[in-house]
């Protein structure tokens, strides 16, 4: 682990976590920064050589269990339950889970039940991947959420109308609403948890703008291959590293920090530099738009939470 993942990083040692997307960029980061501090990484990709390619990595800089990877589609219901089975199977309870998965300003496409793929995947699934870890969440005396949001959320708007975009479809406003969601339902995550009386704590994180492969992927899906590659050559000139973009979510994952809190970078503009609290869009506390997401979730979803 590096000296500054080291700093941001309290003690793993005896905790379990899961991490969406461990396979590659923040994601992958921060799978490596939990197992070196001494936690049980799971990670949760949906490719099996990428995953397997991560694995390696994190078991390189595991300090004390051996990480497992496991197969998982955040675009699909089907593969979400079949994950949080195997997680079931494989242990006892868990301590952390990540939701760090994401796809940014795709074409439209949809998930196999049918959602826009970034509302789909980014906010859906990672609701219904939350409420069927809840209970071995439970189990751990002190359970963890940390959901990665984005400052793009601050141009977001939860169209309520057309979620899924079939009327009219943004690519960049999908995202915004997606990452949008992420906040509200981390927010609302922490206040029923707070209502139920649960120890959970349910904390977001941004990583500024890190060099990953998140700007590739929309180009490679709709083969603009110049696309591809100007984004590239952009995010390694101004982007921070993808190892730098994972502090804030390693700081929200394991510090002593307020319920609720949202962690990103302390530099000028957020966009890089090293982790700190910082604050959200008033849409995103909204109370009503939270509720109401929260609501719609549930319903398209087929799962609820019990924190
Ligand atoms: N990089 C930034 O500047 C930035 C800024 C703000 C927020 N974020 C957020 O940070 C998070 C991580 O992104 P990143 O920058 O690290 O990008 P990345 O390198 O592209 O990583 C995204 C991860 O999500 C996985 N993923 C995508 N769709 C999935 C699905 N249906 N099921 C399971 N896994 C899926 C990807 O798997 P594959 O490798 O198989 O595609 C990959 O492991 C995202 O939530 C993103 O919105 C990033």
């Amino acid at each position: 682990m590096s000296e500054l993942a080291a700093k941001w990083t309290s003690n793993q040692s005896g905790r379990v976590a899961v991490v969406t997307g461990a396979n590659s960029g923040i994601g992958l980061h921060a799978a490596i920064g939990l197992a070196a501090a001494g936690a049980q990484v799971i990670l949760g990709c949906r490719d099996a050589d990428r995953g397997a390619g991560a694995l390696a990595e994190v078991r390189r800089a595991a300090t004390e269990q051996e990480p497992l990877l496991l197969p998982l589609d955040l675009a699909d219901l089907d593969s979400i339950a079949r994950f949080a089975a195997d997680v079931g199977r494989e242990l006892p309870q868990l301590d952390l889970l990540v939701n760090n998965a994401g796809v940014m300003a795709t074409p439209r496409r949809e998930t196999a039940q049918g959602f826009e793929l970034q509302f789909g995947t980014n906010h859906l699934g990672h609701f219904a991947l939350t409420a069927q870890l809840m209970p071995l969440l439970k189990g751990s005396p002190t359970p963890r959420v940390v959901t990665v949001a984005s400052l793009v959320h601050r141009i977001g708007r939860i169209n309520f109308d057309d979620l899924n975009g079939r009327e009219h479809y943004r690519r960049w406003g999908a995202y915004a609403q997606s990452k949008l969601a992420n906040l509200l339902f981390a927010y609302e995550l922490q206040s029923r948890a707070v209502h139920a009386g649960s120890s959970l704590l349910s904390l977001a994180a941004h990583p500024g703008y890190a060099h990953t492969n998140l700007q590739a992927v929309a180009p490679q899906m709709d083969g603009r291959v110049r696309h591809e590659r100007l984004y590239a050559a952009v995010g390694k000139r101004t982007g921070q590293s993808a190892a730098m973009g994972a502090l804030p979510t390693l700081y929200a994952a394991t510090a002593n920090l307020r319920p609720g809190a949202y962690v990103g970078p302390s530099g000028p503009g957020e966009l890089r530099g090293e982790p700190r609290v910082v604050s959200s869009s008033s849409s995103s506390k909204d109370p009503s738009t939270r509720e109401r997401l929260w609501s719609v979730s549930e319903e398209l979803t087929r799962v609820s939470i019990a924190p």
